[in-house]
């Protein structure tokens, strides 16, 4: 059985008295340990509200909200220790930035933990190499654009290492490219064990990427569980002011067109290839590379390349070496293997099963790809 990380029962929580709903009522939603998590709603449904009851910033006006099956103390003691284990990174990061300049704003959870000096100096440094701001350490926060801003909020969130990491709509307002690292780095999170929760009205980054969603419409939990079910209530996902992911509806149109059965459900373009192209053609191979501390001297023998990871990212950048594929580039590599093509894909070696894994699954649709390590 799945362990519960949060845990809320029939939580209710208005703004004010006047208000003529609550704005979450009566939720009772499980949130397990270790499960890529996605709470889903349109605008003004409850997401934020009830990541603000998650860290303990608002407290229900009823009901309990439980976090390791301890229901939460509003303590002052009680609430430093379960931030020690929690980072929420709020929808609008001017909520959550007070510094004057970067590094004093990513020192702060660390120091409040108190930590070393050597231990802060080492965080700010780290997180903020995962966020791709190191050049941006010393600068005053008010000088940073809204999507630096975003990127700040989240390096002070990793600073603390928290066990189990809250991302309110993570992808809000930054740029494409950004938006990818971002979920690379959400990846490589819940690959080295954090849980890790995020706020979303994007569907397909919610059905690419999450295991289990909650979808909420004006304060009521509607839905808690995988994610195609709920897809495939066409009434219901209306109802909620979504839409359904454009790997669902292509899978629906492939299976009239095609007369594929609908399952397995494709999540990505790599997956709908798969049930698309005839049984028997050509599958490519995909050469992996995990990378430590260096590039690994192999020849590209023309072969497109792509990486995958913080770690490769640099070494590439400093190399100056140019992918043919920068951001999602299993995938790219996945449909050149369901094109016949073979591809070289470098990755950071922590992240070196996930990508196996992400390959691995291509044989449900037919297509199992070979990798050569
Ligand atoms: N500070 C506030 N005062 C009064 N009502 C509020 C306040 N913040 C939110 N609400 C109301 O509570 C409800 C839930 O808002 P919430 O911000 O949690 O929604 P959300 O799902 O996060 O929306 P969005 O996608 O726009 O971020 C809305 O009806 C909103 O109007
Ligand atoms: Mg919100």
């Amino acid at each position: 059985m799945k362990e519960c990380i949060f845990e809320t029962e029939n939580l209710v929580y208005s703004y004010s008295t006047k208000q003529a709903k609550p704005s979450l009522d009566n939720v009772s939603v499980e949130i397990h340990k270790g499960v890529r998590t996605a709470i889903l709603g349109a605008n003004g449904a409850g997401k934020s509200t009830l990541f603000y009851h998650f860290n303990g910033i608002f407290k229900p006006v009823s009901g309990t909200v439980k976090y390791m099956g301890k229901p939460l103390e509003y303590t002052r003691e009680a609430l430093t220790e379960l931030r020690n284990d929690i980072s929420v990174v709020v929808q609008n990061p001017d909520e959550q930035i007070f510094s004057a300049t970067v590094e004093e704003d990513i020192a702060f959870g660390p120091m409040n933990m108190g930590m070393e000096r050597d231990e802060i100096e080492r965080r700010i440094q780290e997180s903020l190499f995962k966020v791709g701001m190191e050049e941006y350490r010393e600068r005053p926060t008010i000088q940073l654009s809204y999507g630096q801003r975003k990127r700040v909020a989240l390096a002070g969130a990793l600073a603390i290492s928290p066990k189990v990491l809250i991302l309110d709509e993570p992808t809000a307002g930054l740029d494409p490219q950004m938006s990818q690292e971002v979920i690379e780095l959400v990846e490589q999170l819940c690959e080295a064990g954090t849980t890790v929760i995020i706020s979303t009205h994007d569907v397909d980054l919610a059905y690419a990427w999450a295991e289990e969603i909650h979808v909420l419409i004006h304060g009521d939990l509607v839905y808690s569980g995988e994610p195609e079910p709920f897809f495939d209530d066409h009434e219901k996902v209306a109802m909620t002011g979504l839409v359904m992911p454009h790997t669902f509806s292509v899978n629906s149109s492939v299976q009239r067109i095609c007369g594929r059965e609908v399952a397995p459900y494709p999540r990505t373009n790599s997956q709908i290839l798969c049930k698309m192209l005839p049984e028997g053609s050509r599958i490519g191979k995909i050469r992996l590379v995990p990378v430590e501390d260096s590039l690994p001297d192999v020849p590209a023998e023309g072969l497109p390349t792509g990486i995958y990871g913080a770690i490769t990212r640099r070494l590439f950048r400093a190399a100056g070496r140019e992918p043919d594929y920068h951001f999602n580039a299993i995938e790219y590599c996945l449909m050149d293997a369901v094109g016949g093509k073979d591809s070289v894909l470098f990755c950071d070696a922590p992240m070196k099963d996930r990508v196996l894994e992400v390959i691995g699954r291509m044989e449900a649709f037919g297509k199992k790809v070979e990798v050569v390590m």
